[in-house]
C-alpha cells in the first residue's frame, strides 16, 4: 500500500516537472494557442490545398523563423499578419519557433 502511494507521489512530481519544462521551453508565448491561431489564420493559404507554400514549424530552422518574424512586414502576406494582435503573434512564434526543424520537438502542422 505505501509503495503505491510512493509511486503516485513520484508520478506527480515527475509530471509537474515536465510541465514546468514545457512551459519554460515555450518562453512567454503560448504554443498551443499559437497552433490554433496558425491553423485558423495561416493554413487557409499555407497548406497543400491553399494557394501559398505549404508551411509547418518544421519547414524552417529556429534561426529562419526568428529572421522571418523579425522581417514579417516584408512578407507577401504582411496584410494577413497585421490583422493579428501582438499577443497572437507571440503565440504563433512560440508554436513555429518551438517546433522548428532543429528544435527539441520538431512538428508538422496537420
Ligand atoms: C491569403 C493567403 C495567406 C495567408 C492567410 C497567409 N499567407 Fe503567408 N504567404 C502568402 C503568399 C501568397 C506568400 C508568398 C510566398 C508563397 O507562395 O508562399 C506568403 C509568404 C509567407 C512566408 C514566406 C515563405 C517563404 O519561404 O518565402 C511566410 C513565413 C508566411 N507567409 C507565413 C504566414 C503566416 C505565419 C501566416 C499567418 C499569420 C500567413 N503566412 C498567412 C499567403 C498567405
Amino acid at each position: 500500500m505505501t509503495k503505491r502511494i510512493l509511486a503516485i507521489v513520484l508520478a506527480v512530481i515527475f509530471l509537474s516537472g515536465s510541465l514546468g519544462l514545457a512551459l519554460a521551453a515555450s518562453g512567454k508565448g503560448n504554443s498551443r494557442k499559437g497552433k490554433y491561431l496558425y491553423r485558423k489564420n495561416c493554413r487557409t493559404c499555407h497548406s497543400a490545398k491553399g494557394d501559398a507554400k505549404d508551411l509547418s514549424p518544421i519547414s524552417m530552422t529556429q534561426a529562419q523563423w526568428q529572421a522571418t518574424f523579425a522581417a514579417k512586414d516584408k512578407l507577401a502576406c504582411a496584410d494577413q499578419w497585421s490583422k493579428l494582435k501582438d499577443k497572437d503573434i507571440t503565440d504563433l512564434y512560440a508554436y513555429l519557433y518551438g517546433h522548428a526543424k532543429d528544435s527539441p520537438s520538431p512538428a508538422k502542422c496537420k
